[in-house]
């Protein structure tokens, strides 16, 4: 929808224009700014336009109108005096035409009034003769209120029976949040719950009640009703629990929808699901698309970080609104692009949420480092945390990490109330098992999973304890120096964390053809999104260079400098008795990665020695695989 504001100079155009776009949030355009510069001269002078001034104006002008229009609505005021100017701009039926009229020494007193205007004021004869007055629209006395002509605008429009722009379907948190953050960027969108008697009642209608702020915001609680009240081709955006019941909502939705529709889903489904939904959905001639969207309430209300995949003429229907409601990376860019093929963008939410796991676990075990290997009280590791954050290290959690160690309730730390028992969804799991089945090695993410599933055992726990009488014990060694090491081990182990979900994303893009780009995955990670941080910035470039950062020159010489204090950290934290689960998978891996001449040869050996399974040897170049006979050759050696 594009609302036109009419009139002559004076008539009030930019007031209501302005007015309205606070109303509806669709975004506020004057056409006097798209004029050419031999226009505004002229009319600076006090010259009439002629038509064939006009003429390349109202072209750019139309061009405008279709792209607004594509990308959710927008108020322009403009005089368009002429019907046939009026012709030009009317790109198709979603224009909406706001006529002000007023009396002529009410319009000369306010241009007699205006100031930083290029508009001379000797115009307004030329212009009421130029006008011809249009049959159709709305047509304002200027002379009322500004307010009073947005109500009667608001009541002509009837926005209540205008078609929206977008559909989401589940009122949870996120999708609340999105649907205030669509409805704020000018986007029309109509919002459904489903009914559960007793549990979930009316929520999609009382949460537009609460919201009354927003007229482009529709609630529905009957299914047939918000897929009417939507624009076609239906975009229709899933915001509900992963698994079974996105396969029940799609069965339902296929009944109803028609083929072209689009419907997405945001949640964090799996990918293969994702994968399969995109072929089923499409022998209906349903455009199904998954997007990863990360950033919890505050990112999908502010702006969060979206990865949609699937068919791309779909995605091409959608782009400019999840434009609008992105996160924007430091060059104002939106933090979403188009991922890839298939469930793809589901992929890379799950590697997205697996990194996720392994910064949190990395924190929290350098934070219990410094408060129980150093014994820093949490005030202090809140203030050393927010130094390293100034020299280099920013990242959202560690951010977070900073205000959790300095909230109290009463005069104890929130953080020592809350039980240590971790809960997961599944996303880091699967990423795991993804891994098993590409064959990545995952073990420091890994780590982070598996020391959540420890974290649950807490009975276990309590009663191993007081057997194995398991106490942390304080590092004697120098206090400064120390904390300079932890901080070392954790930049390090990050740079892991991150390289391990990379590498998995790198072997699975390779394997179904996704062709992902990196350094653009990196950048739609470096804003609104969970895991945004400094190093994601080095990656939009790093990954630019190279597909693996362990072969990246300036981060090859971090490793080299950092890696001393990893292991020592990792040793040092393990001889005190600190689980360090990631840091020590982190060093592993690291190790594991560059060592030449590892230890599977003894493995190799030992597989052939009880099972046959034969093994390839260093000193054959052809690769071939051999077999022993180990229990001859040790009696011919008359071992
Ligand atoms: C995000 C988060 C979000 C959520 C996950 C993780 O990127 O906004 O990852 O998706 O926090 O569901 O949840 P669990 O820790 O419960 O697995």
């Amino acid at each position: 929808m594009v609302i036109i504001v009419t009139g002559v100079s004076g008539s009030g155009k930019t007031t209501v224009g302005t007015l309205l776009s606070q109303k509806t949030h669709l975004p506020f355009f004057d056409a006097d700014d798209f004029h050419p510069s031999s226009n505004v001269e002229k009319m600076t002078q006090g010259i009439p336009l002629s038509d064939q001034d006009r003429a390349p104006w109202l072209e750019n002008l139309a061009i405008h109108i279709k792209d607004w229009e594509k990308s959710g609505g927008a108020i322009l005021a403009c005089s368009a005096l002429k019907e046939a100017y009026r012709q030009k701009l009317q790109v198709n039926s979603n224009i909406f035409w706001i006529h002000l009229k007023g009396e002529k020494v009410i319009l000369e007193e306010r241009l007699q009034n205006r100031e930083n205007h290029y508009m001379n004021p000797g115009l307004l004869d030329s212009q009421l003769e130029t006008w011809e007055e249009p049959e159709y629209g709305l047509h304002v006395d200027v002379s009322k209120n500004p307010e009073d002509i947005v109500k009667d605008i608001f009541t002509h429009l009837n926005f209540d029976k205008m078609k929206s722009k977008l559909g989401i379907i589940g009122m949870g948190v996120m999708g609340k949040s999105l649907a205030l953050n669509f409805v704020e960027n000018g986007i029309g969108t109509s919002v459904f719950n489903r009914t559960v008697p007793g549990k979930e009642e009316k929520v999609a209608t009382d949460f537009v009640e609460e919201h009354k702020e927003f007229p482009l915001l529709k609630g529905f609680d009957a299914l047939d009703a918000f897929l009417q009240s939507l624009e076609t081709p239906r975009k229709i955006l899933l915001m509900i629990p992963a698994g079974v019941a996105v396969d029940a909502q799609l069965e339902q939705l296929s009944a109803d929808l028609s083929p072209g529709d689009i419907v997405i889903d945001g949640g964090n489904s799996f990918f293969e699901d994702s994968n399969r939904r995109v072929e089923n959905m499409l022998t209906k001639g349903i455009h199904f698309m998954p997007m990863g969207i990360s950033g919890g309430e505050e990112g999908a209300r502010k702006g969060p970080s979206l990865m949609p995949s699937g068919n791309t003429e779909a995605f091409s229907l959608i782009q400019e609104y999840l434009q609008k409601i992105a996160a924007k990376d430091k060059n104002g860019n939106a933090c979403m692009t188009y991922v890839g093929p298939e469930g793809s963008g589901h992929f890379i939410k799950m590697v997205h949420n697996s990194i996720e796991y392994g910064e949190m676990q990395v924190i929290a075990e350098t934070v219990h480092l410094l408060r129980f290997g150093l014994r820093l009280s949490p005030p202090e590791i809140s203030r050393i945390i927010k130094d390293w954050i100034s020299d280099g290290l920013k990242n959202y959690l560690l951010e977070i990490t900073t205000d959790i160690y300095l909230t109290k309730e009463k005069d104890e730390f929130l953080v020592d109330l809350i039980l240590d028992v971790a809960g997961q969804k599944g996303t880091g799991g699967w990423s795991l098992g993804t891994a098993l089945k590409h064959h990545v090695a995952y073990s420091p993410l890994a780590e982070a999973v598996t020391a959540r599933q420890l974290s649950a055992k807490k009975n276990d726990r309590i009663e191993l304890a007081e057997i194995f009488k398991h106490r942390f014990r304080a590092f004697g060694e120098d206090k400064v120096l120390l904390m300079e090491r932890i901080k070392n081990a954790y930049t390090l182990c990050r740079i892991i964390n991150h390289e391990t979900g990379y590498s998995l994303m790198k072997e699975v893009s390779d394997e179904n053809g996704w062709n992902l780009n990196f350094s653009e995955i990196s950048r739609i990670w470096t804003n609104g999104c969970i895991i945004r941080s400094s190093l994601m910035e080095e990656l939009v470039h790093v990954f630019k260079e190279t597909d693996s950062l362990l072969k990246h020159k300036k981060t090859v010489s971090k490793i080299k400098e950092l890696k001393v204090d990893l292991t020592f950290i990792v040793g040092l934290g393990l001889q005190h008795e600190f689980a360090l689960p990631v840091m020590s998978a982190a060093a592993n891996y690291l190790l594991g990665r560059i060592i030449e001449n590892s230890s599977a040869n003894i493995l190799q050996a030992q597989r052939d020695y009880f099972g046959a399974h034969k093994y390839q040897r260093k000193d054959d170049p052809n690769g071939e695989f051999h077999h022993t006979d180990w229990l001859l050759l040790k009696k011919q050696s008359g071992k």
